[in-house]
């Protein structure tokens, strides 16, 4: 069974007991994530100039609609006022700052009809994270920038998280990765070529749980769950701002969702920073779990 809170009260320590277990939680939007989301719409509007954001895709050749996203991409996930606005999300949010870490948030599309569903704008066929170096402990946060409808969110498929899905995660190493095919995702424009985990057997995808957030509104959930983006067939470009967390205690006391099929390599702690001071996380720790990845390579 998954359960989705919305506006749940209970702490952070609980709320990661149970995200652990598959449950979703969803939030009003806070002052700080209405505030990011605004920031983001900031940027994209910038990009844009003229156009609609989310109907520019039909008037733009999917190239120009692509370089321009090359563009804007990068400019949110490396802006400073993303690093002062996150931290203040997960505060407004319960988490603890000192023992928080997140990695930087991106910004995400997902277009129209298949216009543009590779390389910078990518659409995700069903994965955990956990298939791509993530920590068992790790939790995805999902914002939309503006309205967003169950045709163009993302979708889990919750049976799947306790039951395993045959899957190309054994050829997936993070630092592998990180040193060839990332940077080419903008050059993905008629179709993608980079080798992805991704099921290796016929997947159920109903019944689904799809989440429809209000713009600047704040979802929560495990980065072991199977999830992926909707075939959008809304007729608007969807933007929306997702980010990562991990709580060290949790790290350090191996305390996540329970592992039932990733065999990747590599460790994608190394990119989360503390939330109070953006110190990175201690490397012991990665080294750690590189070393405890290399193990369940089957
Ligand atoms: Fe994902």
């Amino acid at each position: 069974m998954t359960t989705v809170f919305s506006n749940s009260v209970v702490d952070d320590n609980t709320r990661r007991e149970l995200l652990y277990q598959g449950q979703v939680f969803v939030y009003s939007a806070t002052p700080a994530s209405a505030l990011l989301a605004a920031f983001a719409r900031e940027l994209i509007a910038e990009a844009f100039g003229e156009r609609d954001p989310e109907t520019a895709q039909f008037d733009m050749p999917v190239e120009e609609f692509a370089e321009l996203l090359a563009g804007l991409k990068p400019r949110f996930i490396h802006h400073p006022r993303c690093k002062e606005l996150l931290p203040a999300v997960l505060k407004e949010l319960g988490c603890d700052l000192d023992r928080t870490y997140f990695d930087v948030p991106r910004l995400r599309t997902s277009t129209s009809h298949d216009y543009l569903t590779s390389g910078i704008s990518y659409a995700f066929h069903p994965h955990r994270d956990c298939w791509y170096s993530a920590p068992f402990n790790q939790l995805n946060w999902w914002i939309p920038v503006y309205e967003v409808v169950p045709e163009n969110v993302m979708a889990f498929h919750p049976q799947y998280f306790g039951s395993p899905v045959r899957n190309g995660s054994a050829r997936y190493d993070y630092a592998k990765w990180n040193r060839t095919s990332r940077v080419t995702a903008a050059q993905h424009v008629r179709g993608d070529t980079r080798d992805q985990p991704r099921p290796e057997e016929a997947v159920v995808l109903d019944p689904q749980v799809r989440v429809v957030p209000e713009p600047g509104g704040v979802m929560v959930f495990s980065g072991a769950q199977l999830h992926s983006t909707v075939p959008n067939t809304s007729g608007r470009t969807r933007f929306s701002i997702d980010f990562r967390t991990v709580h060290i205690d949790d790290v350090r006391t191996r305390r996540g969702a329970r592992n039932v099929d990733a065999e990747c390599t590599g460790t994608t702690l190394r990119d989360f920073v503390r939330s109070s001071d953006l110190d990175p996380m201690p490397e012991e720790l990665a080294l750690e779990y590189e070393a405890e990845a290399l193990t369940r390579v089957g």
